[in-house]
């Protein structure tokens, strides 16, 4: 099972960009399938490290994408970048000081927080690539 299933529902019309969310929903189920079957703490924390990273990863990709090309709310959306990035290094350093615990709640927050997030924020920078570069 998993928890997060892409559909054509989150292309941004960008390649690169689809292809790393892809990766950003691989990671999150793998999250999720290692809480199901009660991995170690080790485990679980190793996948929140790799998730953490690979989303400041991407947030500078697709920042140096919309600075290249002169998006307008591209301080709006770093904005959201940062706020979501800070949380979730908050929340794996408590993992890793045993100071809370991965759930199904804290697997949602992140979900949701992507989908949302893909939906509408970075939906918006589709539609700009695709008015500056039609067929991109
Ligand atoms: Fe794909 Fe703005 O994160």
């Amino acid at each position: 099972m998993s928890m997060i299933k892409w559909d054509d529902s989150y292309f941004t019309g960008i390649e690169q960009f689809d292809a790393e969310h892809k990766h950003l929903f691989g990671l999150l189920n793998t999250a999720y399938d290692d809480f199901i079957d009660g991995s170690q703490r080790e485990t679980l924390g190793t996948v929140l490290d790799e998730l953490a990273d690979y989303a400041t990863y991407h947030f500078a990709n697709e920042e140096h994408w919309m600075d290249e090309f002169n998006y307008p709310d591209l301080d709006k959306h770093r904005e959201e970048h940062e706020k979501f990035r800070l949380r979730l290094r908050e929340l794996v350093k408590d993992y890793h000081m045993q100071k809370n615990s991965l759930s199904l709640e804290l697997l949602t927050f992140l979900t949701n927080w992507l989908i949302n997030h893909i939906n509408k924020t970075d939906a918006d920078y589709g539609r700009h690539a695709m008015s500056i570069k039609p067929g991109l």
